[in-house]
């Protein structure tokens, strides 16, 4: 069994039953099938603003959704919002979308320099708020984020892509049903490799010639897709962080840049509250490529395949590797049981926000969850600007 996307019943069926892949499937599942949790006719009214990432849901899919109406600065990706999410209706910005009543929540996917700026917006309206990663850029935005989420009594979800794909799932399902046991130590990463004269990094560093809020962007400011492989499968905060930045050397994009940031690439080691290890590197320089984890018990450890060959397979003493995850599609209402963007998790984002909404709870990517997945590369940046000094990562948690 080499498969990586099986069905949850057939990952059940084909791993047999003395192996390691016996107690995975013996495993509670993370939570029951769709077609057995209760239905809804309850339908939530989306605004969607920023036709970039943000044209690459599929709100229109999920039965408890209406894409109520989108929105764009540029007329180009306001077009492609409207054919996309098949909507009529459309705003010319986000500050005009947030005034419609029409309107429940609203999805913010414009540049990260914009979001808690746009979120307190869209929260101050009375409208819950779905933000593309990452949370914020400073720990001042951090409290203002949630400050505004608790002021208004409304939800808020981060939409991490490493929160579902299939892997971490598995990994949560392996931690959370005590079955790897405590995770001692991980290393989690995200290359987005980006040549000095690149066609990549033209399209988006600059937009009609002038600098985009990706040009120079810190690369530990944008940590989320590595951070959630720990906060989102065990739960655990990272304390503190010693981070140590590498830059380009003569690159003249740097002159000056908005950021004033001098790294290209970062290399973190950070200590959660409960005392384990974490290795995180974010890099545009570097010859790699992915978003990913490995993570180490004392008597198990999981790989996620990379762009360099190796493949996914969870390990354990004296018995059988197990080499296949299951895909979780299962989860999903039937018509949003497509293929998606970054390892399928795009229809799990959007479904657990709708369902949090009709159900009326926290979504699973909170408010503190996603800060918790956010400071600690705004620390780590920190650090990096101060030669890898070790810093100590703020709570953000409610008191007890
Ligand atoms: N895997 C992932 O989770 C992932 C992948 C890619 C991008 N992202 C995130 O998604 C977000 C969007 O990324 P992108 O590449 O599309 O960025 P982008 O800069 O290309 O697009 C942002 C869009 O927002 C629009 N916008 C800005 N202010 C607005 C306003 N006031 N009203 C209406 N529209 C407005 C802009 O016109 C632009 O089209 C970023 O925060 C990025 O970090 C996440």
């Amino acid at each position: 069994m080499t498969s990586a996307d099986v069905s949850r019943r057939d990952f059940l069926h084909a791993t047999g039953a003395a192996t390691l892949g016996a107690a995975i499937a013996r495993a509670s599942p993370a939570a029951p099938a769709a077609s057995q949790r209760p239905q809804y006719d309850k339908k939530i009214r989306m605004g969607i603003v920023g036709g970039g990432f943000g044209a690459s849901f599929q709100w229109h899919l999920d039965p408890n959704c209406i894409v109520e109406a989108v929105s764009d600065l540029r007329t180009d990706r306001r077009e492609r919002l409207i054919k996309v999410y098949k909507c009529e209706k459309s705003h010319e910005s986000l500050e005009k979308l947030i005034l419609d009543d029409d309107i429940d929540a609203v999805a913010v996917f414009t540049g990260a320099p914009d979001h808690v700026r746009h979120c307190v917006a869209v929260m101050n309206t009375g409208k819950h708020c779905i933000s593309a990663v990452p949370a914020g850029m400073s720990l001042e935005e951090c409290e203002e984020l949630i400050e505004a989420k608790e002021r208004n009594g409304v939800k808020y979800m981060m939409a991490e892509t490493s929160h579902y794909r299939a892997p971490a799932m598995l990994m949560r399902q392996l931690y959370q049903d005590g079955i790897f046991g405590e995770i001692l130590y991980s290393e989690v990463e995200y290359y987005h490799p980006m040549d000095p004269g690149s066609k990549e990094r033209q399209r988006l560093w600059y937009y009609q010639g002038k600098p985009t809020w990706r040009h120079c962007y810190p690369p530990m400011l944008y940590p989320t897709h590595c951070t959630d492989f720990v906060v989102g499968v065990t739960g655990e905060r990272f304390v503190e962080v010693s981070c140590m930045g590498a830059g380009p050397d003569d690159d003249p994009e740097f002159e000056n840049n908005q950021y004033n940031n001098p790294f290209d690439t970062g290399v973190a080691l950070l200590r959660t509250d409960r005392g384990n290890i974490c290795r995180c590197n974010r890099s545009r320089t570097l010859h790699a490529h992915g978003e990913r984890a490995q993570w180490f018990g004392d008597t198990m450890s999981a790989f996620m395949s990379s762009w360099a060959g190796q493949p996914f397979v969870v390990k354990q003493e004296g018995k059988p590797n197990v080499t296949a995850h299951p895909d979780y599609m299962d989860l999903l209402p039937e018509p949003m049981r497509v293929k998606t963007g970054h390892g399928n998790s795009h229809t799990f984002l959007t479904h657990e926000f709708i369902m949090a909404l009709v159900e009326d709870r926290e979504p699973v990517i909170d408010v503190y969850t996603a800060v918790a997945e956010t400071a600690p590369g705004i620390v780590a940046h920190e650090s990096a600007l101060s030669g890898g000094e070790k810093l100590k990562i703020p709570s953000f948690d409610p008191q007890k």
